[in-house]
């Protein structure tokens, strides 16, 4: 597995048996992970080539939505969408929807992945030509309690004269392209912002007024992607800087969807105080301090909490910051060399336990969580979408070859997807959880 992999060369960094001349080696194989990670993450535009692609990283200014009037919408429920779940009784404990099994649901999907334009090729798996829907049929079923049906008109009644904004790597997208579909399958919203690479996008739906954005920021601090140095590219993280591109956008957002992580396993420089103060995966030549990304990524989570907080002004209303939390990739073998994920059914309770990196990715945004809420006024929110459990679940619902059309037309290497989801698919069931979030 991808995680397995990169723990290994971790650990091979830190071996003390680590010979000199094997460093060369380990550097190699440094680059053979970054190259083949992009590939996966910077969502190379779905071309026959199977050239990898290493586009310039994109920054863009985002204009603030046009205000239009409030419509309530009136009309039936469709396919898997159900009414808005009654109120829980305040005295009620909140259910643990993290802990649960997959149960087959024989009933149609909430949307039809091949008409929802919000979904980038790369994960409409059906219009990609996947041919097989037994991982259409699933539900999540919490252990303790039951999970209500998304319900897009009880969603967009919350989002009523308010703006979500997806912040994060392509995962953050993935999520809000389900989101996207779940909505537009019950009130037309209109495309009315995007950049030339679809990593900055906003739609408004004009009957409620309501606006969702996607903000590309896979670091959440500020970073700059695979810079080279040497002929292998890094990531520079600049840990005591801040993403300007959604954090100076706050005072217009309501809701704010983090998700973040798996950027932050590539080799990376990184910054602090004008220097560089460590590395995680860098060649040894460079003398840097090989640091812990585990550690980067809680320290960088905690500051992005912490700087929203700052930055709360006392004039606003209500504002919540839910973190997704981390969610697993299913290669089985080496990724980088193809590998592919074959299962055609979700693992059963207890069949497949969280990985050492799933298990404390997890844990350092669910505590982050916690600890920002605790320190934050009563107006502003933190909470964890905690998916990382039901998602380990999903080794069916990948995208696989079909992460772009007709994957074996051209012969050659087909490249796999073991990372993202398929739509409709498993990240449905993530905003299942977000809406129970912002409506507890
Ligand atoms: C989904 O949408 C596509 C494209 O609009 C259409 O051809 C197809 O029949 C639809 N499928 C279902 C099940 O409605
Ligand atoms: C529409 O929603 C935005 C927030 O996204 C808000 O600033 C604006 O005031 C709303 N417009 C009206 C007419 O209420
Ligand atoms: C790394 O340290 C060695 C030994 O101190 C030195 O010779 C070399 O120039 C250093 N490399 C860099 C890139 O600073």
């Amino acid at each position: 597995m991808l995680t397995n992999f990169l723990k290994t060369y971790q650990q091979l960094q830190n071996d003390k048996f680590l010979l000199p001349k094997r460093q060369f080696v380990t550097y190699g194989l440094y680059a053979l992970i970054a190259v083949a990670l992009l590939y996966l993450f910077v969502d190379p535009a779905p071309a026959s080539s199977t050239k990898l692609s290493m586009k310039a990283p994109w920054i863009q200014e985002e204009e603030l939505p046009p205000p239009s009037p409030p419509l309530p919408h009136q009309g039936d429920e469709k396919l898997r969408s159900a009414p808005a779940p009654s109120q829980v009784s305040a005295a009620a404990p909140p259910c643990d929807y993290s802990d649960g099994e997959w149960v087959p649901d024989p009933r149609p999907p909430p949307y039809n992945g091949t008409a929802c334009d919000a979904i980038k090729d790369g994960r409409s798996c059906m219009a990609n030509g996947r041919t097989d829907t037994d991982y259409i049929y699933w539900r999540w079923q919490p252990r303790l309690c039951d999970l209500p049906a998304f319900s897009p008109d009880a969603f967009l009644r919350w989002l009523h004269n308010k703006h979500m904004a997806f912040v994060g790597d392509s995962l953050a997208r993935n999520q809000a392209e389900s989101l996207m579909c779940l909505l537009s399958s019950w009130s037309p919203a209109e495309l009315v912002h995007r950049d030339a690479e679809s990593r900055f996008r906003r739609w408004v739906f004009h009957e409620y007024n309501a606006t969702v954005s996607i903000f590309w920021s896979p670091f959440l601090v500020k970073g700059v992607e695979k810079s080279e140095h040497a002929g292998v590219r890094y990531n520079e993280l600049f840990l005591d800087a801040f993403d300007e591109r959604w954090m100076s956008q706050l005072g217009a957002i309501d809701a704010a969807v983090l998700s973040a992580g798996q950027w932050f396993q590539i080799p990376s420089i990184y910054h602090e105080g004008g220097r560089v103060v460590g590395c995680h995966g860098c060649a040894a030549e460079f003398n840097y301090t090989e640091t812990s990304f585990f550690g980067v990524f809680r320290d960088v989570v905690g500051r992005t909490l912490a700087e929203v907080t700052r930055r709360r002004e006392d004039s606003r209303g209500e504002q919540l910051v839910a973190l997704t939390t981390f969610s697993p990739s299913h290669f089985e073998g080496e990724w980088n060399k193809g590998a592919p994920c074959t299962k055609k059914r979700p693992y059963k309770k207890g069949e497949k336990e969280l990985g050492y990196t799933e298990t404390e990715m997890r844990k350092i945004v669910v505590e982050a969580a916690a600890n920002a809420g605790a320190a934050a006024s009563s107006t502003l929110r933190f909470a964890a979408v905690d998916v990382t459990t039901l998602a380990n679940q999903r080794p069916d619902g990948h995208p696989g070859p079909y992460m772009r059309k007709n994957p074996f037309a051209g012969g050659g290497r087909v490249q796999n997807d073991c990372l993202h989801w398929c739509m409709p698919g498993p990240v449905d069931t993530f905003n299942q959880l977000l809406l129970q979030t912002i409506l507890r």
